[in-house]
């Protein structure tokens, strides 16, 4: 997450050619892809992803996917999530659109190497992805996943266009030992079983930071009970086994049952050492998920390393995800984001200067300069607009999305960073990034001040524990543009009969007139404010929705709130 200056010296390119410039594009120093000592050329942006090409005719792209990134022999049945939609960027053509519009696709569902079947369906065309279930009787577990392919027709045509798709199935033989932990891609969020929650798994909202190792976790469990009592109840330790033993801290954080995520971002190019770690980390009780690369495109690794390292830990441990974060805006997206079954970003805007690099004396724009916040504006929006553009680029590579992770900032300094977040900022970039998706909020760093302290301490409390870490793990947020271009961003989940919705201000200044949002449901009453004093009055809006005011509005507010329908 942070680099110093020597180390961005150090700084390797690889595999670039580029017969335009004079001085070959590998010598010359870049973050993200660009130049940042002074004096370098300017270079024509590369590795950008742009929106797929648009087709004149509209196509259908249907896709099937696991409910759960892996299920084990623990359970007697698995869901596969179907969706079949009209795109113009993904999909097959299919004829006669203009005059029989396709309205749903049957479908069968088969492991492909047996031919076995598992369900046989059909869906809406259009509609939102829907889950089936199948039992896992004629499945025998195994390490490997199963293929199973999906070979569709329109329901009722009498064309006999065939739409084929594939996913990879995991039935694991279930371990009863150390840890499972899986990943719900319907909902975005994580479950995990050890022997705590008897080996059945149960919905896990990581909240939590990066840590030092030498400065504070230390090799002391007092230290580890400290942090989980501050209300975290996950941490990726920023060491690894290549760094030394530390059988003595990674016992006391399975002691404690503080979630880890393993750091392999010194060691994860090189496999052999990747191997070597696998066997002293993968059957501990309370390790969440391996993380490789720590910022790959800002460093330019290679841009095969992160599938490798990820094919490697799928191979010999696929009973755990693998995640890692990107720092850039828009820099070899694809490539980088293959090896990993989740996605963090970690945009720092607080204190930059966003056009101006102080540490390199240069301009930043879109092609040159590190401003220690890549594409950024220096607001908090560069946090959620950082999660909105990896949904979007997920989308225009036509994959199932995976959840996305916010790393936040809780430190300053290294020569970009003017100042510490303020506690109402930290708690603002935080809702921020529930509103738009994040399935977790891991910071960087521990320690840090006691202020950030006490503000992620007071929000992990709430985010963590039922209602709202319910609500976060069911269901995805939607989000409610206000009236009027305001400053508020607003985001509901809607799980039965209730909402809940979180609400931040984004405007610094204080606001003194009635601020009133929308609802598009019939709300009856407010049950719980579980974050923010606020108190909202409530009345019918037009077509069955629900106006909530208050009035005024302090800067940066935040707000978590229930509503029954
Ligand atoms: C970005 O800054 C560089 C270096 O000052 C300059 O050469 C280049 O023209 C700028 N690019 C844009 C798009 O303004
Ligand atoms: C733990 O921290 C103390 C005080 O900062 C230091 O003296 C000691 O060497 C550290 N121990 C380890 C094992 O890092
Ligand atoms: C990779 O790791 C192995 C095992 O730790 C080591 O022997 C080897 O020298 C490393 N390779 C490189 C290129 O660093
Ligand atoms: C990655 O690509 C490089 C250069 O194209 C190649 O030499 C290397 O073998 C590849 N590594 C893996 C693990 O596939
Ligand atoms: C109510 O819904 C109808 C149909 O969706 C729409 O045309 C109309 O504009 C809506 N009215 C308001 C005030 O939003």
């Amino acid at each position: 997450m942070i680099w110093t200056t020597t180390a961005l010296a150090l700084l390797v390119v690889v595999g670039e050619t580029d017969q335009s410039s004079m001085m070959p594009l590998s010598d010359i120093p870049r973050w993200c892809g660009k130049p940042y000592q002074k004096g370098l050329p300017n270079l024509p942006p590369h590795g950008v992803l742009q929106p797929p090409a648009v087709s004149s005719d509209p196509m259908l792209f249907v896709q099937v996917t696991s409910r759960h990134s892996i299920y084990d022999s623990s359970e007697p049945t698995g869901e596969l999530i179907v969706q079949a939609s009209i795109s113009y960027t993904h999909g097959e053509s299919f004829k006669d659109a203009a005059s029989a519009p396709l309205e749903s696709l049957g479908f069968d569902i088969r492991v492909e190497d047996t031919d076995l079947l598992l369900l046989s369906a059909s869906i809406d065309i259009n509609a939102r992805p829907q889950v089936f279930e199948f039992p896992f009787s004629a499945l025998t577990p195994r390490l490997k996943p199963f293929h199973v392919i999906l070979h569709g027709g329109p329901v009722g045509a009498s064309g006999h266009e065939k739409y084929i798709t594939t996913t990879d199935l995991y039935y694991l033989p279930s371990k009863n030992s150390g840890s499972t932990v899986k990943i719900d891609n319907l909902n975005g969020g994580m479950l995990v079983a050890n022997h705590i929650t008897n080996y059945a798994f149960e919905a896990f909202f990581s909240f939590g930071f990066y840590t030092s190792c030498s400065g504070y976790l230390n090799y002391s469990l007092a230290n580890v009970l400290a942090y989980r009592d501050l209300g975290f109840n996950a941490v990726n330790p920023v060491c690894a086994f290549t760094d030394g033993d530390l059988e003595y801290l990674y016992d006391c954080l399975d002691e404690a049952n503080l979630w880890y995520q393993y750091d392999m971002r010194g060691s994860y190019l090189n496999l052999s050492t990747v191997a070597e770690q696998i066997p002293l980390i993968k059957d501990r009780s309370a390790f969440l998920s391996w993380y490789t690369a720590d910022e790959p495109d800002g460093w330019q690794h290679p841009l095969n390393a992160t599938l490798a390292a990820y094919t490697l830990l799928k191979e010999q441990d696929p009973y755990h995800p693998t995640g890692l974060v990107l720092n850039c805006d828009n820099y070899y997206f694809e490539q980088y984001s293959a090896g990993a079954d989740y996605l963090m970003e970690d945009a720092y805007p607080i204190g930059i200067n966003p056009i101006y690099s102080r540490p390199w004396d240069t301009t930043c724009n879109e092609t040159y300069g590190d401003c220690g916040c890549d594409n950024c504006v220096g607001g908090l929006q560069d946090v959620s607009d950082r999660l909105d553009s990896y949904f979007v680029y997920q989308d225009w590579l036509g994959e199932w999305q995976k959840p996305l992770w916010a790393i936040l900032q809780a430190f300053s300094g290294e020569g970009y960073w003017d100042r510490d977040p303020t506690m109402k900022e930290s708690w603002a970039m935080m809702l921020l990034s529930l509103n738009h998706g994040a399935k977790a909020i891991m910071s960087w760093l521990f320690p840090t001040t006691d202020p950030l302290s006490a503000a992620h301490a007071a929000f992990a409390k709430v985010a963590t524990s039922a209602p709202v870490s319910s609500f976060l793990m069911s269901t995805q947020p939607t989000r409610i543009a206000p009236e009027g271009g305001s400053l508020l961003d607003v985001a509901y989940w809607g799980v039965e009969k209730q909402v809940m919705v979180g609400l931040v201000n984004l405007d610094y200044y204080d606001s003194h007139r009635t601020v009133s949002v929308e609802l598009p449901m019939t709300i009856n009453r407010v049950a719980l404010q579980l974050w923010g004093s606020r108190s909202w009055s409530l009345s019918r809006g037009p077509n069955d929705s629900t106006i909530m005011s208050t009035q005024g509005l302090e800067g940066f507010a935040t707000s978590i709130f229930i509503l029954d329908m």
